[in-house]
């Protein structure tokens, strides 16, 4: 199975978060008198995009970019989350020029689980700023810890993984006080706050294994990996985060163990 496919199946934490957040939170969004030009960042397969936060942009909409670092993940995308106002594009957040060439403004940038991946969160938010128009606002739901950041953070020092990855866990440090830390990084910037929040979650997931291959097949990292060793360091990657999580005899399923990070804030 591709792998797109197999998160669209087992990601069911990530969406019901994004339709809980947006349920409590979307009343702080403000928008504009225009219809809007939206960004929705890390996008994966599309079907939050298309069916959790498609139908909260609808009225306010000229265009919604949905963009991803994983190619395969654009090409499900495009193949089964496809609508008129829609474009699904292959692009780094991390890298500069990516960005750049986007080539327009945004008046609300979105983004779901995917900005923890981004190490220098100080430019990330510089590029957000860029690339909205005065008055445009940032929603986002990040992770400031998870089983994903317990087992990458374990590999630093892992006898048999080390040796293949950089030299760095390959997430954001939020610190142990990561309300302060990103509230600062924000008004650095020129963003005034209107939400900055963390929330401790155990989320039951059906397929725990399928989700954790899907997520860890697309990390950036997998490329390290010398092309025997993949499917072994997939495997370990799945029982680490198994171990770190809660598992329920009763029903045999894990609950993936994560503080989510909430943040909306707009462009001053
Ligand atoms: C957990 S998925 C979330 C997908 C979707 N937003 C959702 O809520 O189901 C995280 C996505 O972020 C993407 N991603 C990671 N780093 C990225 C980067 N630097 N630029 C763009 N996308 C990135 C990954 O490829 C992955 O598809």
């Amino acid at each position: 199975m591709r792998i797109s496919a197999l998160y669209a199946q087992t990601s069911e934490a990530p969406r019901r978060d994004a339709i809980l957040y947006l349920k409590r939170y979307s009343p702080l969004l403000k928008w504009q008198p225009y219809k809007e030009n939206v960004l929705d960042i890390g996008c994966g397969d599309g079907s939050v995009t298309r069916e959790v936060l498609y139908p909260y942009l609808e009225d306010h909409l000229e265009k919604l970019m949905a963009v991803d670092l994983s190619e395969e993940m654009i090409s499900y995308a495009k193949e089964n989350n496809d609508l008129d106002r829609i474009t699904y594009k292959p692009v780094d957040l991390d890298n500069e020029e990516d960005v750049r060439n986007l080539g327009m403004k945004f008046d609300h940038i979105f983004s779901f689980y995917c900005i923890h991946w981004i190490a220098d969160q100080r430019s990330l938010f510089k590029r957000f700023y860029n690339i909205l128009n005065p008055g445009g606002q940032i929603f986002i739901t990040t992770l400031s810890d998870s089983s994903l950041h317990k087992t990458f953070k374990k590999y630093l020092t892992d006898e048999t993984w080390a040796k293949y990855l950089p030299n760095t866990s390959g997430f954001t440090d939020y610190t142990d006080q990561p309300e302060e830390f990103v509230t600062n990084l924000l008004e650095e910037t020129g963003f005034k706050v209107e939400l900055c929040i963390t929330e401790k979650q155990a989320t039951p997931v059906d397929d725990f294994k399928g989700f954790i291959r899907s997520v860890v097949s697309v990390h950036r990292f997998i490329n390290y990996i010398p092309e025997e060793f993949k499917e072994e360091y997939i495997q370990d990657q799945i029982r680490n985060n198994c171990e770190f999580s809660l598992y329920s005899k009763e029903t045999g399923k894990y609950s993936w163990t994560y503080t989510s990070f909430v943040i909306v804030a707009t462009k001053k």
